[in-house]
């Protein structure tokens, strides 16, 4: 296949680096003896692949090139002709509206459109060629097999969505919201560009625009109106505002509307603020209402958006125009369309899954990975998991245990040990396969002959194996088209498991990751295990003493625990495009979804392994729809402030993507970490669904335990993360039956209030937890505004159960030291809760509780669900379900799954008119159960365990107060 014209392009993708034909590297003997500080026996005196071998060839992007030709200034766009309309949508053919402006490639003569009203809630626009030419990019048609296409289903009758189009001056196309006549989407104005590798398009947008998504990026949840959003897989540790290791072309646009004619046009923010957002002293309600949509681009290929004020400008490197757009009108609703009907619905989770985990590069051996699931104990800090890096790997190759360090023989005892306490491990597993030297016998790899027999790696256009550059050295890289790729992966876990009780898995370098550029390995396997290109941390020769950041304003006696440290600068490095699959499918159209099916893979694989069971998994690289099978953790961040506070955007933007269990490194990974940052860091990341604290080799250690008050702050939010536990069940259900987001902005729960578009900085843990935390150093109080007050919310603080005084929309200061996070629970909720034990498998035999926190109106809801925690189709479930009103709790039991567990305490908040005689089912409590505080307005209610021997849930109950 021709794939010359994209690099006489000008390819406008801004971070590739490995985006050029397979040159095999030329090797130089460097004769460098390398000695790894953390792992003595992983790599011996090897020769070291130059650096020059991961040095791409020099693209200027498009759009950082001031000579480039701007496509809309030349092209001639199209005619829409042939016009056919039914009642399920309409089809015309494309013609080139003037003379070829072959500007980036060659114009496609002829395309067809074909619109579809495919549901009550989502419209579809393709456009592609009108004969498909198999070896030309732009006319690749992505398999139904690897990323489904959504596909009408009921009646459009209630489709709030229309499509227009036209032909002057070339063709465009607009959808528009009906009710309201707001235009969602055009293109008026533009050309479009249809040409062999690339496709451009232009959609305006309203002046001060509140857009999301577009992923994966470190950057604020709204995107600016000036930046240009790449999306193209990468391994790079999280460089602010470049594409990075996930594919996310989805978008979710909030528009904002004076409440009382929503057929004006969208308000401006900058507005709104000349005006303080216009809330009247004695205001009871929002004079605002927002709508919002989806747009999801279900499309492969590299891509740039470029994010202008009044316009984006979608451009790709080949594949379809395949758009879907979803009409909302909220925020909840635009989440829910594209989850349930277009990408699949987040797996579910196991409730071990929820509990802390520890990790780091860098545990040693099994005495040391033993030490630290033992200190974590002596220090009553929860633990649940412990996870290796690459470390336990034998030469750093898949499916091994290291010889000297972790050898097989430890592994009874460790497992036996652990798995008695009710704990977990889980290990790091690479995408790239060691290829063993042919000349050195003692070299043979398992993994690699098995696979190499069913043939599952990747070739070159020639047919000959591709030979990247990983960890263990020289790699080739599993080619999941292949007909036995899957089968191969499924079963080296499945023997793999034989002698590692793993719980799950964690795939990384899945980009796919290769640390030179092209078949690097060709011609020189017989020098394997070779060195990467570039040093390690830690390694002799790249020993940097890192300090802390703000070491100046920091207790120096900490710094003096730092041994050394080191940051990897790795450039973007993958697998070359003309890498070529078995069904001759090249990387070049597939790149972006290597990750996504090496989850599938895994997926199976733990299926295999724990029939029935929910499977484990976070990946590094992930597409739309990889929240079915995964979760997915932030990647190399560092010990920074700054990281700490974009934590919250990504997961946020995760949430909109469809993958909800979502986590950072805490504390940071690169880089040394202090106490004060640790000590936030671990009580922010407590309430993110993945909650675990992983470091690089040869930082100082930043297991919570190593500062007490790193200790008890972690203890703290601990508490409260595992009292909360059956409310993040319960979430996570509801997003995996639903399509409801896990954590939230404030913005989608509070849609009438324009000031709350960007607000990152605070989030909400399904409706009814709100967390405020602080993210600079040295402070001891926080700004955080209370949402929906304007409207009558009412807000509890989680620590005292004191109603919150605060005013609407207006920033409040929040008193936060050290150790304190700021969380509040929202009036009109009822949260499940249950005293944490040590283990998740303790918290699940522990009493159960409640907190009523009661509207202004004296209303609350809730619900919980319960199951055995680990089934993927569980035989037996509970729902139950809690509404409070004029002083009186009703639950409500359906299901049939036993749980014997008492219900140990209820505290109810925001009574008003104090409290009568509490009863359970009409009989009186006990009054030394009860605890009624006037000046706080909070009932406690605790030791009722003996009311409901049996257990809280064997039937319906009331609870009563007035
Ligand atoms: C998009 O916006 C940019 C920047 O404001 C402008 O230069 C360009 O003309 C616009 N393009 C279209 C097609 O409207
Ligand atoms: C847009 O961003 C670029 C790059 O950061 C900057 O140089 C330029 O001044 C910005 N333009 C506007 C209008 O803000
Ligand atoms: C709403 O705004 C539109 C556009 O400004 C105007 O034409 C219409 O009369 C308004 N309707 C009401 C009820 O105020
Ligand atoms: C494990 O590693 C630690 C830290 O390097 C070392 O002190 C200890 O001797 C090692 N233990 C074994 C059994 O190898």
């Amino acid at each position: 296949m021709a794939r010359t014209s994209f690099l006489q392009a000008s390819v406008l993708l801004s971070s590739f680096l490995s985006f050029t034909h397979a040159q095999s590297a030329t090797p130089t003997q460097l004769g460098w003896s390398t000695t790894l500080n953390g792992t003595p026996t992983s790599f011996r005196s090897v020769f070291t692949i130059p650096a020059s071998a991961d040095a791409g060839a020099d693209v200027l992007p498009n759009i950082q090139d001031p000579q480039a030709v701007n496509a809309q200034d030349v092209c001639p766009g199209y005619k829409a002709s042939q016009l056919r309309e039914t009642d399920a949508g309409l089809s015309a053919v494309l013609t080139l509206a003037g003379k070829p402006c072959n500007v980036y490639g060659t114009d496609v003569e002829t395309l067809t459109l074909k619109v579809e009203f495919q549901s009550k809630d989502r419209l579809a626009v393709n456009i592609r060629p009108a004969q498909l030419d198999a070896s030309n990019s732009s006319h690749w048609v992505i398999p139904e097999s690897l990323i489904p296409r959504p596909r009408a289903e009921g009646s459009h009758a209630d489709l709030d969505l229309e499509f227009d189009w036209s032909n002057e001056p070339s063709f465009w196309f607009s959808v528009t919201r009906k009710s309201s006549g707001d235009i969602i989407f055009t293109t008026k104005g533009s050309h479009l560009v249809y040409e062999n590798q690339f496709v451009e398009f232009v959609n305006s947008l309203p002046e001060d625009y509140n857009l999301y998504g577009l992923g994966e990026r470190i950057h604020g949840l709204k995107l600016n109106n000036n930046f240009t959003a790449t999306i193209y897989a990468a391994d790079v540790g999280d460089p602010i505002d470049r594409n990075l290791y996930g594919s996310h072309p989805f978008y979710l646009e909030t528009r904002y509307f004076d409440a009382s004619n929503k057929t004006k046009k969208p308000l401006k923010q900058s507005d709104l603020h000349q005006r303080s957002f216009g809330y009247e002293p004695n205001a009871s309600k929002s004079p605002y209402t927002s709508a919002s949509h989806g747009v999801y681009y279900r499309n492969l290929h590299g891509m740039d958006v470029v994010l202008s004020p009044s316009n984006m400008t979608w451009r790709t490197l080949g594949g379809e125009i395949d758009l879907f757009f979803f009409d909302g009108p909220t925020q909840p609703a635009v989440t829910n369309q594209y989850q349930t009907s277009a990408i699949g619905l987040p797996a579910m989770q196991s409730y071990w899954t929820f509990g802390y985990h520890q990790c780091r590069w860098g545990y040693r051996n099994w005495t040391e990975t033993r030490s630290i699931v033992e200190t974590m104990r002596a220090f009553n800090i929860p633990m649940e998991t412990i996870w290796l890096d690459i470390d336990y790997m034998d030469q750093y190759r898949d499916f091994t245990l290291d010889p000297v360090t972790f050898p097989p023989s430890g592994v009874a005892d460790f497992f036996d040990w652990l798995h008695s306490n009710n704990q977990h491990f889980v290990p790091i597993v690479d995408a790239a396969i060691y290829i063993p030297n042919p000349t050195n016998a003692s070299d043979a790899y398992d993994t690699y002959t098995r696979g190499n027999e069913s043939g599952v790696f990747l070739t070159n256009p020639d047919g000959s194996q591709y030979i990247g550059a990983v960890w263990p050295g020289y790699t080739v890289f599993p080619d999941w088209m292949s007909s036995n790729g899957v089968a191969w992966w499924v079963k080296e876990m499945v023997e793999w498991y034989k002698e590692v009780p793993f719980s799950g898995f964690w795939v990384d370098m899945t980009e796919v990751s290769s640390f030179c550029v092209g078949s690097c390995g060709t011609g020189n396997v017989t020098l394997n295990p070779v060195h990467p290109p570039f040093s390690l941390p830690g390694e002799v020769g790249n020993v940097v003493f890192d300090y802390p950041e703000g070491f100046n304003i920091t207790n120096a006696t900490e710094a003096a625990s730092a041994s050394a440290g080191a940051s990897s600068d790795l450039a973007v490095h993958a697998v070359s495009p003309n890498a070529t699959h078995a069904n001759g499918m090249e990387e070049y159209d597939v790149h972006n979804v290597w990750g996504h099916q090496i989850i599938n893979a895994t997926y199976q694989g733990l299926l295999s392994v724990f029939p029935g069971k929910r499977p484990f998994i976070i990946g590094r690289s992930t597409f739309a729809g990889s929240g079915k099978w995964a979760g997915h953790w932030g990647g190399d961040n560092a010990s920074k402030w700054a990281y700490m506070f974009f934590s919250i955007p990504q997961a946020l933007s995760f949430s909109l993507f469809g993958i909800p269990m979502f986590g950072v490194d805490t504390c940071g990974f690169n880089g040394n970490t202090d106490a004060e940052l640790c000590s936030r860091w671990m009580q922010l990341s407590a309430f993110f669904p993945f909650y675990r604290n992983h470091n690089v080799l040869s930082a100082i250690s930043q297991e919570p335990y190593q500062w007490e008050s790193v200790a008890s702050a972690s203890r703290s939010a601990m508490h409260i993360r595992y009292s909360l536990l059956p409310y993040m069940y319960t979430l996570f259900h509801q997003a995996h039956t639903t399509g409801s987001t896990v954590m939230r902005a404030l913005a989608w729960e509070f849609p009438n209030e324009p000031q709350l578009a960007g607000v990152d900085t605070q989030f909400l843990l399904g409706p009814s937890i709100l967390v405020t935390p602080v993210l600079e150093p040295q402070v001891d109080t926080v700004k955080g505004v209370f949402p929906g007050l304007i409207d009558g919310e009412s807000w509890y603080d989680w620590y005292t159960g004191e109603r919150v005084k605060a005013e609407a929309g207006v920033n409040t200061t929040i008193s936060a030291p050290l150790g304190h996070i700021p969380v509040y629970v929202r009036g009109g909720s009822v949260l499940p809760t249950q005293e944490p034990g040590y283990t998740t498998t303790d918290s699940r035999k522990n009493p159960w509780g409640l907190i009523v926190a009661l509207s202004a109106d004296g209303e609350a809801s809730g619900s919980l669900y319960v199951d055995d925690g680990e089934s993927l189709e569980p035989s037996a479930t509970l729902d139950i379900s809690f509404a409070a009103v004029s002083g009186q709790l009703k639950v409500d039991v359906r299901g049939e799954f036993k749980d014997n567990n008492t219900l140990g305490n209820v505290t109810v908040l925001g009574l008003t008119g104090g409290c009568g005689p509490v009863k359970l089912n009409g009989q009186p409590v006990d009054t030394a159960k009860v605890n009624c505080n006037q000046d706080t307005s909070v009932l406690k209610l605790s030791g009722l365990n003996d009311l409901t021997n049996g257990g809280a849930w064997q039937g319906n109950w009331t609870l009563s107060w007035t």
